[in-house]
């Protein structure tokens, strides 16, 4: 087995940082120790197989992403990266496990669609991943189905209040899934926004001429999220299953997540890169058709009120636990022009996951959250909300040595072309520049990126099993 060094750094954790050098041997990380560490007289440096100076840098478990869609059929195409693409970005950007979505499409069985998705990411990833199932249609058969996930390593289903005719669950769907996923010890995960009241909206809006992007935005009210947030969390709580919201946007649903867990409710929330950052006036209200790029949902919220610097501090307060980026790549060309002169019909996603440890970073920079918080929401809490945490998520002795050496004096340019690796035609982040750069990432002890280039291959990243969710009692 390999032996590897990382000396010199600081290593950051969830709660704290300090000065140690990390010894890994094969796969897994063996020891911390103190820096310049000998054993039995000789300088531990001189006997490993590979030394990575990290000095001036930190050190820190390898990013999570636990909402992605690689390759997911959805608004009449297919999301641009698929399994092999998609995971070589997120390695690039210090990702070293995706957490993406296998769907039940109506009309399906669950165990099919599952293994659709063991068979289009096994041997295909760069880094570890796993799946969260997809309920699109809830019923006697596909309730059965959910309680064999856990035997499948799978710990985590999801259903949509939006998107009537595709995905969506009604009240009673709902109710019967998160009886079942209470009695399965599943976390249920949910898209809430009010999809029926959203296409009495657009068919509204679209018949007053109202086909630009920025409509898009404007059918997926704020209202709307916070409608299905409480609702959703009232039937949570009537079931007494542990709930997570995905891609909180807007304050008020922030305000209503809060609220549960202020009454001690196993109600968690992620929130993504986009709904920090971008936002419906700047983005979705960019000039001509050029607001697709950022159409997603929830949609990107208002500045003017404030979403963003809400989401922020929600985010330092752990009223939203953690960040992933539903990444959901479209191209411009022949995909989201698909809706020029229809706003409902350019395909919802972003392509976020290369950037995502690089645009939390700049959280730090600007003074958003701790350099521990940022380790926390990218990585620590990911592990520890979808059964994964000691394996992943921290470093420790025995943990799967997924490491990033990231160098806060380095700098990061997104943008176009050479700068990104996501199989997109755009970036939805042209023009950020971070203060911040992922130098060296290891993906289960192998070294994938370092010296600005990718060194691993299709199939290095394995199906990881996943256990309960541990923030339950
Ligand atoms: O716009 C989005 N979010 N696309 C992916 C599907 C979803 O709702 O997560
Ligand atoms: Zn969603
Ligand atoms: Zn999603």
């Amino acid at each position: 087995m390999a032996t590897t060094l990382i000396t010199g750094g600081t290593v950051v954790s969830a709660t704290g940082r300090g000065a140690a050098d990390v010894l890994v041997d094969g796969e897994r990380i063996v020891a911390l120790l103190e820096p310049g560490s000998t054993v039995l007289g000789a300088n531990l440096a001189e006997t490993v197989d590979t030394v990575i100076d990290a000095s001036g840098k930190y050190v820190i478990p390898g990013g999570i992403d636990a909402h992605t869609h690689m390759s997911m059929p959805f608004g009449g195409t297919t999301a641009a990266d698929d399994f092999e693409t998609g995971t070589r970005a997120a390695a690039w950007g210090g990702t070293t496990m995706i957490i993406d979505f296998a769907v039940q499409k109506f009309g399906e069985r669950v165990p099919e669609s599952l293994q659709t998705w063991h068979d289009m990411a096994a041997g295909q990833c760069a880094v570890d991943y796993s799946f969260h199932q997809i309920i699109g249609e809830v019923n006697k058969e596909s309730l059965a189905e959910l309680r064999r996930l856990p035997d499948e390593g799978i710990t985590s289903y999801k259903l949509f209040m939006a998107y009537p005719g595709v995905f969506y669950s009604d009240d009673a769907q709902i109710l019967r899934a998160m009886q079942t996923g209470a009695d399965t010890g599943l976390l249920t995960m949910m898209h809430a926004e009010n999809g029926p009241a959203i296409d009495v909206l657009v068919e509204q809006l679209l018949a007053q001429g109202k086909t630009d992007p920025y409509y898009h935005g404007v059918a997926r009210a704020w209202q709307l999220e916070e409608e299905a947030t409480h609702r959703a969390i009232m039937l949570a709580d009537l079931t007494g299953a542990p709930l997570y919201v995905v891609h909180v946007s807007a304050k008020q649903a922030v305000a209503q997540l809060a609220a549960a867990r202020d009454r001690g409710r196993n109600v968690f929330g992620e929130t993504c890169p986009q709904y920090l950052y971008l936002s419906l006036e700047d983005n979705l209200g960019a000039p001509g058709f050029e607001g697709a790029k950022w159409v997603c949902s929830t949609p990107l919220r208002s500045r003017e009120e404030e979403h963003q610097n809400q989401v922020w501090q929600a985010l330092r307060t752990n009223d939203l636990q953690m960040v992933s980026t539903d990444h959901c790549p479209f191209c411009m060309k022949g995909q989201k022009d698909m809706g020029i002169g229809d706003f409902s019909k350019i395909p919802n996603g972003i392509g976020s996951v290369e950037h995502r440890m690089d645009l939390m970073y700049q959280g730090v920079v600007d003074g958003r959250i701790t350099l521990e918080r940022w380790v926390e929401i990218t990585s620590t809490t990911p592990a520890r909300m979808f059964g994964l945490y000691g394996r992943k998520g921290v470093l420790a002795p025995g943990a799967d040595a997924d490491i990033v050496v990231y160098d806060p004096n380095g700098h990061t340019s997104i943008g176009l072309g050479k700068t990104h690796h996501m199989n997109m035609d755009h970036s939805a982040w042209e023009g950020y520049e971070i203060d911040g750069h992922v130098d060296v990432v290891l993906s289960r002890g192998k070294v994938v990126v370092a010296d600005g280039e990718y060194r691993g291959r299709k199939g290095d990243g394995k199906f990881v099993r996943r256990d309960q969710c541990q923030y339950l009692i």
